[in-house]
């Protein structure tokens, strides 16, 4: 329970919900102990059969599962749901489905405890993600997001206070890395599986050029590198040669991505540089930036892998991050599209969410 203390609200536990997509996750985080516990369902296997996410299954997975959820992380922390100083859960974007899931359970859940409600920004959860980790960035810094929906640099100056450098013109990363597994026969989810066969690939097999690094600015654009190794792709290749692709693929989205990093952090004067989402798990990544900060002598952070894709962790600490700043609680109905930009630092008055 929250104490007051006359001067600032200590908060306690804080509950963070996320089904944004595919992934039901519930985690609990306070102050004083950090993240107390995280529990996830990813429904991924149950959608490997269509190739992709189908949005109703999803909803109907979110609604079989959030309760248990939720009583598993409460169990974890070892706390009772009277023990609890607020929820938060990622209100968009997203399928719009799926969030009025979370959304749904997180206002029953508040309405009933009387609770603070927060809604969370799915895309702020990414970018806060390296919070949970030791040692912690310190803003300002300099945020590559890197998601199966979203392909971004921002500028990152505290909670809520973000400016988008660069974007994809069309795919993201994630949905490259995606779309060409399925063109490599690889099973959904695509990303995680071309990473895989690209670390059994030969690397200078075949090259792809690495799309906008030829002109000036912190844009992507990745629909192209799709395009170009389907046109590689015979129907006799074999096994290496499908990993050579994959190879040749990795080396230049993860390349592409390191130069235009460079580039932020040149055009911002900043010396920290974070990675988020999921494409931020590839291990080829880790590493092509962890040579690009050294030579540089800027500080990389990254969340752990299972931080990097969907999880609820991320949720519960920009929800006690908001909260704990002065945030007061606000009932946001599910935004399927929602644009970063609207969001503004804690306690400002945000036009987009009613309060
Ligand atoms: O952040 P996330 O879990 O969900 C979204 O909000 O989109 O990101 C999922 C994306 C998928 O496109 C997946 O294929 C990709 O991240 N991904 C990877 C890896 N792990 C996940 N891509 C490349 N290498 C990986 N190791
Ligand atoms: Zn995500």
């Amino acid at each position: 329970m929250s104490q007051n203390t006359g001067l600032m609200k200590v908060l306690g536990p804080i509950l963070g919900l996320e089904t944004s997509c595919d992934e039901t996750a519930a985690a609990i985080y306070d102050g004083q102990h950090g993240l107390r516990a995280h529990v996830l369902h990813s429904q991924a296997a149950m959608h490997a059969e269509y190739g992709g996410v189908v949005p109703e299954l999803a909803a109907r997975d979110h609604v079989g599962r959030i309760q248990a959820l939720v009583a598993a992380v409460l169990k974890q922390a070892g706390l009772h749901a009277a023990d609890l100083d607020g929820i938060a859960y990622t209100a968009g974007p997203g399928l719009i489905g799926a969030l009025l899931v979370g959304g749904a359970f997180a206002a029953g859940l508040a309405q009933s405890l009387d609770l603070p409600l927060i809604p969370i920004h799915h895309l702020e959860g990414h970018l806060l993600a390296p919070m949970l980790e030791s040692p912690r960035p310190e803003f300002p810094f300099v945020a590559l997001l890197v998601s199966g929906g979203h392909t971004m640099l921002a500028r990152v100056d505290g909670v809520g206070q973000y400016e988008i450098l660069g974007e994809t013109l069309d795919d993201a990363a994630g949905e490259a890395f995606d779309k060409t597994a399925k063109a490599l026969g690889l099973p959904y989810p695509g990303g995680p599986e071309l990473a895989k066969l690209a670390a059994r690939g030969n690397s200078g097999v075949f090259r792809f050029a690495r799309p906008m690094t030829d002109r000036p600015g912190l844009d992507f654009s990745f629909s192209g590198l799709k395009t170009a190794v389907l046109t590689q792709l015979k129907p006799d290749f074999d096994d290496q040669a499908k990993a050579d692709l994959a190879r040749a693929f990795e080396e230049a989205v993860t390349d592409t991505l390191a130069i235009k990093c460079e580039r932020a952090l040149d055009a911002t004067g900043l010396s920290s540089l974070i990675v988020a989402g999921g494409v931020g798990a590839n291990r080829r990544l880790r590493e092509r930036l962890k040579l690009a900060t050294d030579r540089r002598r800027a500080a990389l952070y990254f969340p752990r892998p299972e931080f990097c894709t969907d999880n609820a962790a991320m949720i519960a600490y920009a929800g006690w991050a908001r909260l704990s700043a002065g945030e007061s609680a606000r009932g946001l109905p599910a935004r399927a599209r929602w644009p970063l930009q609207e969001l503004r630092a804690p306690g400002v008055a945000d036009p987009a969410v009613p309060v």
